[in-house]
């Protein structure tokens, strides 16, 4: 039987890595799991529950619910992707929004909330044959990953990005709101005591600020061939 891999994709926001991901995942007919959507789904939660917002941050009421909070993927055959679920009510959407985005790399900063989506991204994960991406999938969630890539691009081609992905989905906003919105989270991502934003020693960089989607597989797909095959 072919050797099954972990692939972990890590770097900056908006850099496509979800996008390569998950074209990986299709190629391999691996399951794709977008980490980020889990920290999202859990900032949702908390917004709905005013654990944070104007009022601040109320760690003690995340703390009293995180295990009340079930994320899962499910997939939609109408558009051949997994959709990302919290207790059971499809989030896609809601996550993805720019008050989401405010308030993510807070929540993401809580140890007790990283330890619970690391403890379920093994799980999800204990099969091999997947590609996860994220900012610690190399670094704490899969150390032994086959193979580890660390994503970057420009900032301005990031916002560029995020911008035409939001107003593509009917949503009006700003390209310089969206551009600090990455600034801040890349200070931060990096800058936070609890797994920090960094390369993995064994990470291979991958700057795509002027690489197509198509130009990025065929790169990979040569990685993964050595790994696989071992030539
Ligand atoms: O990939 P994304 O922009 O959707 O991720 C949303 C936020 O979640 C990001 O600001 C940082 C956090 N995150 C994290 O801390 N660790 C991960 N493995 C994935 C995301």
């Amino acid at each position: 039987m072919e050797k099954r891999l972990i692939i972990a994709i890590d770097g900056y926001s908006s850099c496509g890595k979800s996008t390569f991901a998950r074209s990986i995942a299709k190629e391999l007919n691996y399951i794709f799991i977008d980490s980020g959507a889990m920290y999202r789904a859990v900032t949702l939660y908390c917004m709905r529950k005013n654990f944070i917002g104007k009022g601040g941050l109320n760690t003690g009421g995340v703390l009293w619910e995180i295990k009340d909070i079930n994320i899962g993927f499910i997939y939609n055959p109408d558009i051949n992707e997994y959709e990302t679920f919290l207790n059971s009510e499809n989030v896609e959407t809601e996550i993805r929004s720019i008050e989401v985005s405010a308030h993510v790399s807070r929540i993401s900063q809580i140890p007790e909330v990283r330890a619970r989506m690391v403890e379920l991204q093994r799980q999800i994960g204990v099969n091999k044959g997947i590609v996860m991406d994220g900012r610690d999938i190399g670094t704490v969630v899969f150390p032994d990953a086959d193979i580890k890539i660390f994503m970057t691009a420009s900032v301005d081609i990031r916002a560029k990005r995020r911008h035409d992905e939001m107003t593509g989905r009917g949503i009006v906003i700003d390209f310089e709101e969206i551009k600090r919105n990455i600034i801040a989270r890349d200070i931060a991502d990096e800058n936070r005591d609890i797994s920090p934003l960094r390369r993995a020693d064994d990470a291979i960089i991958l700057d795509n600020s002027r690489k197509t989607v198509e130009e990025q597989m065929s790169w990979i797909r040569q990685i993964i061939e050595k790994k696989i095959n071992g030539s």
